[in-house]
């Protein structure tokens, strides 16, 4: 697949199983997104691998978390499972530096560029996978366990995997009109 065509035809998958990324193709994956645009080198991300047993234990912590939170029955079950839903988890936390001339918001838009590159990275190895944030991302006990100090900021967890099914038909073309002007 050319570049191109990789970003043309992007598209997220939420059906994903195994086998996730391993070995040079992880590797790749997270050189990608190391190579993320970034306003004076401050490299403003953290990538915390999520896999095999990990999966268990971000299951345990958001479980012990909803039922410390008074979530209902069916908010506990989903918590639960959530994790399972892709054999890779990379949780993407904004390391942000404060009183930086490089303005918190950039710091934060650089890891979102990250995941994004990550994710091209994975489909252009055959693996695909989907970006998911939600309520979990700004919640203390989260926050605590990938270790985000104040200024920091979970931009996402990159579920990643092999997709399920393959697409039926490709991505069709935007209509731009609203989206595209002159100046
Ligand atoms: C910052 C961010 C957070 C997102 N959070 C979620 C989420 O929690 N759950 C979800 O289903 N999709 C979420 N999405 C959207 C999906 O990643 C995906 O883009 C969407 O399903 C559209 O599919 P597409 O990427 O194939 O166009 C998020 C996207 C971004 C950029």
């Amino acid at each position: 697949m050319d570049s191109l065509e990789l970003l043309l035809q992007r598209r997220s998958v939420s059906r994903l199983t195994t086998p996730a990324p391993s070995g040079e193709a992880l590797e790749a994956i997270l050189q990608a997104g190391a190579r993320a645009p970034d306003h004076g080198g401050l490299k403003p991300w953290h990538f915390s691998l999520i896999h095999g047993e990990g999966l268990q234990r971000f299951s345990d912590l958001l479980r012990q978390t909803s039922i410390e939170d008074a979530l209902d029955d069916k908010a506990i079950e989903k918590a639960t499972q959530a994790p399972f839903r892709a054999p890779l988890i990379i949780t993407v936390v904004a390391r942000c530096q404060e009183n930086h001339k490089v303005p918190l918001w950039e710091q934060v838009v650089s890891a979102g560029c990250s995941v994004m590159a990550m994710q091209m990275a994975a489909q252009a190895q055959g693996f695909n996978g989907i970006w998911r944030s939600g309520a979990w991302t700004d919640h203390p006990k989260v926050r605590q366990a990938f270790d985000c100090q104040p200024q920091d900021k979970i931009v996402g967890f990159l579920y990643l995997g092999t997709p399920q099914f393959n697409a039926v038909s490709p991505v069709q073309p935007i209509d731009l009109g609203p989206y595209v002007s002159e100046f």
